[in-house]
C-alpha cells in the first residue's frame, strides 16, 4: 500500500522525489523510462500509485496512461502525471489519456504530498470495494451450489416418497396374506402331524414342513413390519419441504428415526450404544430437519468407522440448562486438528468427489443454528470424533 512508482528519465529528479517520498513514509520504486514503468505497473503486486513524467524515452507518460486505461484492470493504479507541460490543453490531453491527476513542474512538495494522499485514499477505497465484491461473488457462488444441493435433496425426497408409497401396497398384501396363512397353519399343522404319525408319504419332508413353516411365516411378518417401519421413517423424512412445520418434538425420537434410516449402513460399520435421558424435555423445531442433521452425522460416523473396519457409535442425550444436548461419538480415526475448523465449510470433504459433496456439515450447522442451537466437534482423548448438538428447550 505504501509503495509508489516514480518514473522519470531525469536522474536528479528521480533521486529528489525518492528522498521526499521516503521522508513521507512511502517506499519508492524507480523506473527510468515508460516501458519499465508499464512493466512494473502491470506486474503482480504492482504499486497502487505512480508518479509519471510525460516526456520519457521508449514510452511517454501519456502512453503509459493510455495503455493502462486500455487494459481495463480490475484494480487500476492511481496515475499522477508530473510534467513541465503547463498549458490547459496539455492538462486536458493528460487527463483524457487516463491519468488521475496532473501536476506541473516546478511543484510545491507539500502539494505533491497532499495529492499523493488523495491517491492513497482513493486506492484504499477502491481496494475495499474490490475485496468486498470478490467476497460477495464467492458467497453467491457458494449459495448457488448449496441451493442446487438442497434442490437435489428435495428431488430425492420426492422420489423416495413416491417409492415409499408404491411399496406400501405390495407390503400390505404380503403381511396380510402372511397373517391369514399363520392362522390357517394352525389347522394345517394338525393334518401334517397326523400324516407324520400315520407314516403317510414322505415323512422326512412332512417333519421339515412341520418344524419350519411357523418360523418362516413369523420371518415374513417380521420382515414386512420392518419394511413398514422404514417406509414410515422415509415418509417422515420426505415430508421435509412440503410441511415445514415447527412443532414440539423429542430429540430421542428424532434420533430413533434417523437410526432406522441409517440402519443398513450402520449395521456393517458400527456397534451402536444409546444412552438416552428419557426425561429430557421437548424442543421446538422442524423434526425432519433435525433428522436430516442426525442422518448426516450417522453417515459420517459410519464412513469414519468403516476406515478402521468396524467400531463403536455412542449416542447420548441429556438436558443442560436451557438446552437439550445430543452427543454422537465414534471411535474412528477422528479429525486432524488442522481440519477441525474446515469441516464446516461448504464443499470441504475428504471423501473424494464421487462419494461426498462436503455439504453435509455446513447444511447441518445452518439448520441447527436456525433452530437457535449450536453444533460443535472435538476429538476424543482415546481417538474418534465427537459431535455435539445443542437445541433450546421448548418454551412452555
Ligand atoms: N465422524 C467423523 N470422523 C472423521 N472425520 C469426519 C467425521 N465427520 C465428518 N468428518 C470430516 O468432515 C468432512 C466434511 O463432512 P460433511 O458431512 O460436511 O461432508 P461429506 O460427508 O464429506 O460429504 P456429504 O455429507 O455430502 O456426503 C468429511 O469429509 C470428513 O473428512
Ligand atoms: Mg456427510
Amino acid at each position: 500500500m505504501n509503495r509508489i512508482l516514480i518514473a522519470d528519465d531525469d536522474a536528479p529528479i528521480r533521486i529528489t522525489l525518492k528522498k521526499k517520498l521516503e521522508g513521507w513514509g512511502y517506499e519508492p520504486i524507480l523506473a527510468e523510462n515508460g516501458e519499465q514503468a508499464l512493466e512494473i505497473l502491470t506486474a503482480k503486486d504492482a504499486p497502487r500509485i505512480a508518479i509519471l513524467d510525460w516526456m520519457m524515452p521508449k514510452l511517454c507518460g501519456v502512453d503509459v496512461c493510455k495503455s493502462i486505461e486500455a487494459m481495463n484492470m480490475s484494480q487500476k493504479p492511481y496515475l499522477i502525471l508530473l510534467t513541465q507541460k503547463d498549458s490547459k490543453q496539455d492538462m486536458v490531453t493528460g487527463l483524457e489519456s487516463g491519468a488521475d491527476d496532473y501536476i506541473c513542474k516546478p511543484f510545491e512538495p507539500e502539494e505533491l504530498k497532499c495529492r499523493i494522499e488523495v491517491g492513497r485514499r482513493i486506492t484504499a477505497a477502491d481496494d475495499k470495494i474490490h475485496n468486498y465484491a470478490q467476497n460477495m461473488e464467492s458467497l453467491a457462488e457458494d449459495r448457488a451450489k448449496q441451493l442446487i444441493h438442497c434442490d437435489r435433496l428435495a428431488q430425492l425426497g420426492i422420489l423416495s416418497a413416491g417409492i415409499a408409497h408404491e411399496i406400501n401396497n405390495p407390503v400390505g398384501v404380503i403381511s396380510g396374506n402372511a397373517q391369514i396363512m399363520t392362522s390357517l397353519w394352525k389347522d394345517v399343522s394338525v393334518l401334517v402331524q397326523k400324516g407324520i404319525d400315520e407314516n403317510f408319504g414322505d415323512t422326512t419332508r412332512l417333519k421339515f414342513v412341520q418344524e419350519e413353516t411357523a418360523d418362516m411365516l413369523r420371518g415374513i411378518l417380521d420382515a414386512a413390519s420392518r419394511i413398514n417401519l422404514i417406509i414410515s421413517s422415509l415418509k417422515t423424512f420426505c415430508r421435509r419441504g412440503s410441511e415445514e412445520t415447527i412443532q414440539p418434538c423429542m430429540l430421542n425420537e428424532c434420533i430413533d428415526t434417523a437410526l432406522v434410516l441409517c440402519k443398513n449402513t450402520l449395521k456393517y460399520t458400527a456397534d451402536i450404544v444409546c444412552d438416552f435421558d428419557e426425561s429430557i424435555p421437548h424442543i421446538t423445531g422442524n423434526k425432519q430437519q433435525i433428522e436430516q442433521v442426525l442422518v448426516n452425522l450417522f453417515n459420517n460416523a459410519s464412513d469414519a468407522l468403516s476406515s478402521i473396519g468396524r467400531g463403536k457409535l455412542t449416542i447420548t442425550t441429556k438436558r443442560e440448562g436451557d438446552y437439550v444436548t445430543a452427543t454422537i461419538a465414534d471411535n474412528g480415526p477422528g479429525i486432524p486438528e488442522d481440519k477441525l475448523d474446515r469441516i464446516w465449510e461448504p464443499f470441504f470433504t475428504t471423501k473424494g468427489e464421487d462419494k461426498g459433496t462436503g455439504l453435509g456439515l455446513s447444511i447441518s450447522k445452518n439448520l441447527i443454528e436456525s433452530h437457535g442451537g449450536f453444533m460443535d466437534v472435538c476429538n476424543l482423548p482415546d481417538g474418534g470424533a465427537c459431535f455435539t448438538l445443542r437445541l433450546p428447550v421448548a418454551k412452555p
